[in-house]
């Protein structure tokens, strides 16, 4: 059967990195589905739309081919052909991937390329509404979070060992900003789903946090 693991949260829960490496333990593979709401907000922001236009970005949607695959270092996401996963993670395509994916035909589109790609082979997903939406018979479905302050300090950490010298501030004003969009939007909002196992990593390790989603998933599989 199947193996399909859905993971859910906000901004800066550390999803990427820990659905990484339970994906890895499982031996399975893993979308990270941000990349490809990002690809879009990239996409818009280099055509010089405005992400607030919804019939511009559900255009431009729609004209373009995103995709995914998977090489040795990960997933890397595709605009047509170019490799773009390297331009994806600035905080201007970040703000640009929350504004367009409050749009209903720009998330139906996604989420039929989503569900299509887990049909295909075991998988980890992570999201916003994997759970409630890409993945509702998800072996196991999982609301990764933590505490707004701990996640910007996350966030503020990881950008600076990428080089990008936001102060704590700006970044905690951004992921306040994020959340307040990504949970208020019409469409799908992120929330937990009512069957969707809660994982609080505030004050839990990296390895605590993959444990505990590996022994969530265990149980499932078994039960
Ligand atoms: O996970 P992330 O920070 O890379 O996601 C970027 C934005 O994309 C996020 O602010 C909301 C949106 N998103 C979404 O609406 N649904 C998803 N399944 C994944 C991301």
């Amino acid at each position: 059967m199947r193996l399909n693991v859905a993971i859910d949260g906000p901004v800066g829960a550390g999803k990427s990195t820990v659905a990484d490496a339970v994906a890895k333990r499982l031996g399975i593979l893993h979308l990270d589905t941000g990349a490809m709401y990002r690809a879009l907000g990239l996409a818009a922001l280099r055509a010089g739309i405005d992400t607030g236009d919804e019939e511009k970005i559900v255009g431009l949607c729609r004209g373009l081919k995103i995709a995914v695959s998977y090489e040795a270092d990960g997933q890397h996401t595709f605009i047509e052909n170019e490799d773009v996963t390297g331009l994806i993670r600035t905080p201007e395509v970040s703000m640009a991937a929350s504004t367009v994916s409050r749009y209903a035909e720009v998330r139906k589109e996604m989420v039929r390329i989503q569900q299509r790609l887990a049909a295909e082979t075991d998988m980890l997903v992570d999201g916003r509404d994997i759970c409630t939406t890409v993945l509702p018979y998800a072996a196991a479905k999982i609301f990764l979070t933590a505490d707004q302050e701990e996640r910007a300090r996350r966030r503020y950490l990881e950008m600076r060992e990428k080089g990008m010298n936001d102060s704590f501030e700006n970044v905690l004003a951004e992921l306040k900003k994020r959340d307040e969009q990504d949970m208020n939007r019409p469409v799908e909002p992120l929330r937990r789903a009512p069957d969707a196992e809660l994982v609080d990593s505030t004050s839990l390790t990296f390895d605590e946090t993959v444990d505990a989603i590996l022994r969530i998933v265990e149980a499932k599989r078994n039960g």
